[in-house]
């Protein structure tokens, strides 16, 4: 099997199955005061740590959650409770772009219908970045704003979001801003510190919520972190213990935050010459089905090194292909893709994310996302290459022969 799915998710890297099978072995509660809980709280902490030196923070603003959703729902909804009638305001709007990912728009949806928060959707320009002078127009009443969240890249077609400029009209503002960088960690540099320094953030907004995910980076499935600002407060949404903060009560994986930690710290490490690498592939890979389909439509950045993509996202529309069609076939012949967009209840959907970049309803249905990891190769790149023309030919057959059926009804 050619593996070319790593945004949905990445095997895990020797190092961290390695770690984290030596931290199952350790006994203890980190939060027991005898020594063996002790030992348990140092291997935490210490990969807390460590996880922190890849995004530029300290430790104790590492939150671990149970993946990136959870991290996604505590930023989201914790500022909004934190924030909405703070000081007597009525803060009840949430500025937020479209082609989000689904954690985030089911969390917003779910508080405009059971909390009453009013969502402001900000349009995307047709390479689905986010327009900023809408965000700006919408933060000149800032005072009726409960936070500002957004992708750092875009999980479907790879586009790189302006994040500092995002981070400085809210600094500006006065609101706060989090960004869900789970596609983006360990494909480009990311700082928080450096990141709030560089806006004039102050106290409280501006970037102030990061979340990741393990299992994207070659760590384990199941933990994920919050990065929360010293200065930001968030309201839990599990309650216990008081563990982490008082922010996610619950007894800590130590051994999944070994695993991440060792994860993190070799990505980090790599990043330049993988992002160098994985771009060269991807690189190759577009030229190849341009080459082999060449009405196949490449969506996000496609300008000169494609700065604004990320390195390891390939992203083509098949005109007339259903995406769901190409992906079977391209199984069959043993090469794993992905459509990128979600079923609903087994009812594949439009590509959401297309629509909001302006594309045709036909484009969103005839979306593959091809995406590389770490440990990609030419030979799955040329494998891919090898598979496409007969999987699209068929795709294409099987795409006329629907739209002459639904003609005949
Ligand atoms: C951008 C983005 N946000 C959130 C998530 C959810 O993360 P997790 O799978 O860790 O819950 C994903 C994973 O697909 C993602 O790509």
């Amino acid at each position: 099997m050619v593996y070319l799915d790593h945004a949905a998710t990445t095997p895990m890297l020797p190092e961290a199955i390695e770690a984290m099978t030596a931290a199952l072995a350790v006994v203890g509660n980190p939060s027991s005061i005898h020594s063996a809980g002790q030992q348990a709280k140092r291997l935490l902490e210490e990969s807390r740590e460590r996880i922190a030196a890849t995004l530029g923070v300290d430790g104790i603003e590492i939150v671990f959650t149970g993946n990136g959703t959870e991290a996604v729902n505590l930023a989201i909804k914790g500022l909004w409770w934190q924030r909405r009638g703070a000081g007597g305001a009525d803060r009840s709007r949430i500025l937020v772009p479209a082609g989000e990912h689904h954690a985030t728009i089911d969390t917003v949806d779910w508080l405009a219908e059971h909390e009453g928060a009013e969502i402001v959707e900000i349009p995307l320009d047709e390479v689905g970045r986010v327009r900023l002078d809408v965000l700006a127009a919408e933060l000149a009443d800032a005072e009726t704003v409960a936070l500002v969240t957004m992708l750092w890249a875009n999980n479907e077609v790879g586009t790189i979001q302006p994040v500092e400029e995002v981070a400085r009209l809210a600094a500006r503002a006065g609101v706060p801003l989090h960004v869900d960088a789970i596609a983006a960690y360990g494909q480009v540099p990311i700082d928080v510190r450096a990141l709030r320094r560089a806006t004039e953030a102050p106290r409280g907004a501006g970037l102030v919520a990061l979340s990741v995910s393990a299992h994207k980076i070659g760590g384990p499935a199941g933990i994920g972190a919050l990065v929360l600002d010293r200065s930001a407060a968030v309201e839990p949404l599990i309650h216990g213990g008081g563990q982490q903060r008082k922010v996610r009560s619950g007894t800590q994986d130590v051994a999944a935050a070994a695993a991440f930690a060792a994860a993190a710290e070799i990505v980090a490490a790599r990043l330049d010459d993988d992002a160098t690498r994985m771009a060269g592939l991807r690189d190759r890979l577009i030229a190849g089905v341009v080459e082999a389909v060449p009405t196949a439509r490449l969506s996000g950045d496609a300008g000169p090194g494609a700065s604004a993509r990320l390195p390891g996202n390939v992203h083509f529309s098949f005109p007339g292909c259903e995406g769901d069609s190409l992906l079977f076939l391209l199984d069959a012949a043993g090469v794993a893709v992905s459509t990128g967009s979600a079923c609903q209840a087994g009812v594949p959907e439009p590509s959401h994310v297309l629509m909001a970049m302006g594309r045709s309803e036909s484009d969103a249905r005839g979306a593959l996302r091809i995406t590389l990891g770490h440990a990609s190769t030419e030979a799955d790149v040329d494998a891919f290459l090898a598979a496409l023309p007969a999987a699209h030919a068929q795709a294409a057959k099987a795409g006329l022969a629907g739209r002459a059926t639904s003609f005949d009804r």
